[in-house]
């Protein structure tokens, strides 16, 4: 059964000491804005109802976000916290559990959610806090007979109530019942002269409303990001645990220190990956793929026993079983690879299809191409694709023979089994079991001789 919930992330901060144009939410940790992890992350919490409060940087945020479930709603002016989650009480149910979440805050885990809303849902507000050895620039949280009483911002708080280490994560779960009689009783007389959501908490133990609290697993969940200092270390954090992710599910990395995953990497069994190696979008390895050295694998699904040697890059492709990829390939958009195809240093293959056991090892262009079972394109041939206004296809049926250095001029066939000699340019359709070739025929000239250079005398 969904919980009852809402939830409303808080964007709308500038983000100063990112020293940069673009709003704060919008910068990228994992290939995603920081704002995406905060979706997603919500996303698998089934919610009712996700509200965005954006504020700086225009309609840059809408305009990246732009999906249809998710409200986005203005802050104009900033003025707070409690300010902000007001803007989204219009949207929010009354019946329904909200969840504070910070844009700026992408780690958050959502089992540590989970156990916040439990906590929540008996009607109580719920905490989400944490203890830290250096406590500095927190609200404090204020505890009287072991029960929460307060929230105290570092810049209204007495020397005793900053020496305390609990402190407030900004991330809360608060029943819609009251909210809304408690964001409007909000004042804005402190040191800051905003509109604090944390003050809503000595309102409900005022009510008597139970102060539940809950702390994450791991502190990293928590971690904001105001610079990027903090971005660069939010990264590392998250590859980290990437990486051991990976290491648990039996993936062989030679150093978990150098991958890099931005996006979903899943992998069958014993694969094994080298040195900075980078997967972004949805990248599949199936049973006992070997990836090299220094390769990245963008939107790739990649079938059992294949190699992928150092150096190649790959992107939106299919690659069949027992394949050998590299070193030094590209492999662009559209291209599919059935079983057992050989691509070697310097190939590059777009929107092409190869067949079983096919060969192209070295140095060719192959476009556009639908390339049968069984052939072997020689070093150094290029397929003819474009003539400058439309793209043309070239078919190489099974078994086919390329020798080297032949340009295909598209469109054009090469029959099943046919030979094409080294060197040709072919523009004609070549006929199945025989060889073509267009070259121009081996001369020699007979006592010819090199000129010489003048010697001074
Ligand atoms: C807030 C909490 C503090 C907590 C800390 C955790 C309040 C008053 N204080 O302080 O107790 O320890 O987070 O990081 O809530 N935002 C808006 N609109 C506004 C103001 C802020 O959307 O008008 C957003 C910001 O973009 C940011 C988040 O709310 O994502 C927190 O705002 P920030 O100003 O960083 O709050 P802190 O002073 O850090
Ligand atoms: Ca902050």
């Amino acid at each position: 059964m969904p919980l009852p919930i809402d939830i409303v992330i808080l964007a709308a901060g500038k983000g100063s000491r990112m020293n940069s144009d673009r709003p704060k939410v919008l910068h990228e940790l994992a290939g995603r804005s920081l704002l995406q992890h905060a979706l997603n992350t919500s996303r698998t919490l089934d919610p009712a109802k996700i509200c965005v409060i954006y504020g700086h940087g225009g309609d840059a945020v809408p305009r990246a976000v732009a999906q249809a479930e998710v409200q986005m709603v203005l802050q104009e002016p900033q003025l707070g916290t409690g300010h902000a989650v007001r803007q989204a009480m219009p949207y929010l149910n009354a019946d329904h559990v909200t969840l504070v979440l910070y844009g700026d805050v992408p780690l958050i885990r959502a089992e540590t959610l989970l156990s916040l809303l439990q906590m929540a849902l008996p009607g109580n507000v719920a905490l989400l806090t944490m203890v830290m050895n250096e406590p500095k620039g927190y609200g404090r949280i204020v505890r009287k007979n072991g029960k929460v009483m307060s929230i105290v911002e570092e810049k209204d708080a007495t020397p005793d109530e900053r020496a305390i280490h609990e402190v407030n994560t900004g991330i809360m779960a608060v029943p819609n019942q009251y909210l809304s009689a408690w964001l409007a009783a909000l004042k804005n007389d402190n040191s800051q002269g905003e509109y604090y959501l944390t003050d809503i908490i000595a309102l409900a133990v005022g009510q008597g409303v139970e102060i539940a609290t809950v702390q994450p697993a791991h502190h990293w969940e928590v971690l904001g990001v105001n610079s990027k200092s903090q971005l660069a270390h939010l990264e590392r954090l998250y590859q980290h645990e990437q990486a051991q992710n990976l290491l648990e599910q039996g993936v062989t990395l030679i150093d978990p220190k150098r991958i890099d995953v931005r996006g979903e990497l899943s992998c069958g069994r014993d694969v094994q990956i080298d040195v900075n190696c980078v997967f972004e979008g949805h990248v599949v390895l199936g049973n006992g793929v070997r990836v090299g050295a220094n390769c990245v694998l963008r939107e790739v699904a990649v079938a059992a026993g294949t190699r992928i040697e150092p150096f190649s890059l790959l992107e939106q492709a299919e690659i069949g079983a027992d394949c050998r990829i590299g070193p030094y390939a590209r492999i662009r958009p559209g291209t599919r690879l059935a079983d057992e195809v050989h691509i070697g240093n310097f190939v590059e293959l777009k929107n092409s299809q190869v067949g079983y056991n096919s060969k192209i090892n070295h140095l060719s262009y192959v476009g556009d191409a639908t390339v049968g079972a069984k052939v072997n394109i020689g070093a150094g041939t290029i397929t003819c694709n474009y003539d400058g206004a439309n793209k043309h296809r070239t078919v190489i049926e099974d078994e086919a023979f390329i020798g080297s250095n032949t340009q295909l001029v598209a469109p054009v066939t090469v029959g099943k089994g046919a030979t094409i000699g080294a060197g040709s340019t072919i523009t004609k359709d070549t006929p199945s079991g025989e060889l073509s070739l267009s070259r121009a025929r081996q001369i020699t000239i007979a006592g010819w001789k090199r000129p010489v250079k003048k010697t001074r005398e």
